[in-house]
């Protein structure tokens, strides 16, 4: 059985989709083929693949082939029928993507899809991702603003901490609360599942309650507000936003535009020199002026809309996802060939295209 590794090649994407140090993880019966430079962005050279037992070759020949990315319909034309193809999808936007996957009549299994359930935890790719994107937020946060974030006290005068609020405490929400304390920030935080309260508390910040709850899906996300939800929420959030100094949001719905949370009329009510990350950009953004892919300064205030934060930290975005997808991959080799388990939850919840019999 061969996994196939390639390059990646959409612009800006800086991940690969296994490191070496996975290569020797995946057990007996599995060769891996790495596209040369596949790793070079995210600082994993040809030499340390070879050394860890794989080829330097052609990915796209191989039996299973995991990446980053979406194919482009360059790479999809390289896919063939039986083949397995892993990565972020995206399913629930992509629609040409998929009917490109489906026609190529491979079996497509989206890292989006895997079922939130705890034996898939190993292979919980949006976890990892969204971790790394919490950590890098906070840090943009402090680089962004014109003020310290821990409380200093010093013989020209005591500085008080600098308030952060993190709208959406999902995985990406709590590190960027954790993060933002460890820097000493007082964090408060928000999000419409009342649930995480708990954990927004266990890492030392408050939960503001604006007094709008939502209701949970089956796989534990947010549900999309009523519109008369959303407009309570954007005026309550109008009142807290002005006391903050930064605010990062992370606020998703899957398959769906971002909540819009801050509303142009908030911004403008912030402080000179605020920021405001907007990690939710890659969706259409939380903020009414975000601008997905930029940077920009509006009233004073920055706002980041940066896409794709887990690519900015590429050594250990791809160390964290080359688990995720080993542990996935894994699901599909049974004694050295490839087998789908069509009763295993996680193979068939991941599952986005089969290959039809007879293709
Ligand atoms: P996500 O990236 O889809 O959304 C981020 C956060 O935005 C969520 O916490 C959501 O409640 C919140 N949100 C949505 N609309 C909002 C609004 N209008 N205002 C404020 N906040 C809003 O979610 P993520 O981080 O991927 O996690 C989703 C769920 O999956 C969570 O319940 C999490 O605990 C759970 N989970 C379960 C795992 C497991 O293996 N059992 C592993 C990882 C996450």
């Amino acid at each position: 059985m061969r996994l196939g590794i390639p390059k990646e090649s959409v612009p800006g994407e800086h991940r690969v989709a296994l490191v070496p140090e996975t290569v020797g993880r995946l057990g007996d019966g599995v060769d891996v083929i790495v596209e040369a430079e596949a790793g070079e962005a995210a600082g994993y050279l040809d030499a340390a693949y070879r050394e860890a037992g794989a080829e330097i070759g052609d990915p796209w020949s191989a039996e299973i082939v995991a990446k980053v990315a979406t194919p482009t319909a360059d790479e999809a034309s390289r896919l063939r029928s039986g083949q397995v193809l892993v990565g972020f999808l995206q399913p629930l936007t992509d629609v040409e993507g998929i009917e490109r996957l489906a026609a190529a009549g491979v079996h497509a299994f989206a890292l989006e899809s895997i079922p939130r359930i705890t034996r898939a935890q190993p292979m919980d790719a949006l976890s990892s991702q969204a971790t790394v994107a919490g950590y890098k937020a906070a840090l943009i946060a402090a680089d962004r603003l014109p003020r310290f974030l821990p409380m200093l006290m010093t013989a020209a005068g005591t500085i008080p901490p600098a308030k952060v609020l993190v709208l959406g405490a999902g995985v990406a929400g709590l590190q960027a609360i954790a993060t933002a304390r460890r820097l000493g920030a007082v964090v408060s935080a928000f999000d419409v599942r009342p649930a995480v309260a708990e954990q927004v508390e266990s890492l030392g910040a408050t939960f503001l309650d604006v007094g709008v709850r939502g209701e949970e899906t089956e796989g534990g996300y947010a549900r999309e507000l009523t519109p008369e939800q959303q407009a309570a929420q954007q005026a309550a959030l109008q009142t807290h936003i002005p006391t903050f100094d930064a605010v990062i949001t992370t606020a998703a719905i899957p398959g769906r535009a971002a909540p819009q949370l801050i509303t142009a009329e908030a911004v403008r009510a912030m402080r000179p020199g605020s920021v405001i990350v907007d990690i939710a950009a890659e969706t259409g953004g939380n903020c009414e002026l975000t601008v997905p892919g930029s940077e920009i300064v509006e009233s004073g205030v920055t706002i980041v809309g940066t896409t794709n934060l887990p690519s900015t930290m590429p050594t250990h975005a791809s160390q964290l996802l080359s688990r995720n997808v080993a542990s996935l991959v894994a699901l599909f080799v049974r004694d050295g060939g490839l087998v789908l388990d069509w009763d295993d939850e996680i193979v068939s919840g991941a599952c986005v295209t089969r290959t039809q019999v007879g293709v």
